[in-house]
């Protein structure tokens, strides 16, 4: 299949142009890859049964990994879920558009594929002008996976769409660097308690001050030396660079000699080295940059990665470690132990 590739760069009637017939492809049941603020999404019209089974396709994604269904304002819920909840209208009203999923009931016309067999769809307004303009004139909810191969390190550049997806989908609209960088907080509003099945920046205090209750993180969420999480997604092998990673944890400078010292062993080896290391706690920027790193070390070629880890009390490392732990497959050196180990076997 021959993709089409756009720049929208300047809001004019040539990028209006692109973003409508980017509309009509979804209209018709095609895939179009567009940005949004969190990371770059698959589309396809949600309500649409092939449409959605043609994203699994491109993406090589397994079947009972729901997706995300996009809207461009709150009323279009309405199409998705019979009724919207006092939560969930506080929590749109005061967050949306912008980096937060709530999962809710679905009604029957939603597809099991779009939701992967469960009763349940999630929903989200993405905060990018690109999305909610390609969702408004497509007229209908927009399902979108992030759109890397499945397994890769989800897409923060029009590049990282490009190398993965080129050839397999109809367009891809480009627009940019994604600016959050890691994917929407997941929040669970069907039980009792409001529960997060995915971290991310929008953190579980700021979530429990708009409602003014508790809210929950996932135990499989939590404990993030273990994979039994709620959402899905969560259990498959993710963000995977091609090279061997390993993290390291400890005091920050003993962590980076540490590096520094392994890099040139390795290196000495005829081993190529890569390091991911963040210069302060400014986790939102580690969380801007962290997919793009493992990409770009991918393309350098190097055979082993070596990351620093982020303070895990911080809600932003938090989520960035989430990330981190299953590109590395949880391998992480704790410096205060002086040993490796794979944090799924330590229970
Ligand atoms: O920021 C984002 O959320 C990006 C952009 C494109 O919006 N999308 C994204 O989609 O990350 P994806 O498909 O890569 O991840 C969706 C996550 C998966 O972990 C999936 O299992 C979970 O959300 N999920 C989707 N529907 C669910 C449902 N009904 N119940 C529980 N988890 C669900
Ligand atoms: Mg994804």
């Amino acid at each position: 299949m021959k993709t089409k590739i756009v720049t929208i760069g300047e809001w004019n009637n040539k990028a209006l142009d692109d973003i409508d017939e980017a509309a009509r492809i979804l209209r018709e049941g095609g895939l179009v890859a567009f940005p949004t603020e969190t990371v770059y999404g698959l589309g396809a019209d949600a309500l649409n049964a092939d449409a959605v089974a043609a994203i699994y396709g491109a993406k090589g994604r397994p079947s009972d990994n729901p997706l995300i269904v996009h809207v461009a304002k709150v009323s279009d819920c309405l199409a998705l879920t019979p009724t919207l909840t006092s939560s969930f209208q506080i929590l749109a009203d005061r967050f949306w558009p912008g980096p937060l999923t709530m999962v809710v009931p679905k009604k029957p016309e939603v597809p099991e594929l779009t939701t992967g067999g469960l009763p349940t769809v999630a929903i989200r307004m993405p905060e990018h002008p690109v999305a909610l303009e390609l969702i408004r004139r497509s007229g209908c909810p927009i399902a979108a996976p992030s759109a890397n191969r499945s397994g890769r390190p989800s897409p923060t550049k029009g590049d990282h769409v490009v190398e993965d997806l080129d050839g397999r989908i109809h367009m891809i609209l480009m627009s940019g660097d994604c600016q959050v960088g890691i994917e929407s907080t997941v929040l669970d509003l069907t039980g009792e308690i409001p529960t997060i099945l995915r971290p991310g920046i929008l953190s579980a205090g700021e979530l429990a001050e708009a409602l003014g209750t508790e809210v929950a993180i996932d135990p499989g969420v939590l404990d993030q030396t273990v994979e039994k999480p709620k959402a899905p997604g969560m259990k498959y092998t993710h963000y995977a660079p091609k090279a061997k990673m390993v993290i390291y944890q400890g005091p920050k400078e003993r962590v980076h000699l540490e590096m520094i010292r392994i890099k040139e062993e390795k290196e000495k080896e005829g081993q190529k080295v890569g390091l991911v290391a963040f210069e302060n706690q400014e986790y939102r920027e580690a969380a801007r940059t962290f997919f793009a790193k493992l990409r770009e070390l991918d393309l350098a070629g190097v055979d082993l990665i070596l990351a620093e880890a982020l303070d895990e009390q911080d809600s932003i490392g938090f989520a960035v470690m989430n990330r981190m732990l299953k590109s590395a497959g949880y391998r992480v050196v704790d410096l205060t132990k002086d040993e490796e180990t794979d944090r799924r076997k330590e229970q």
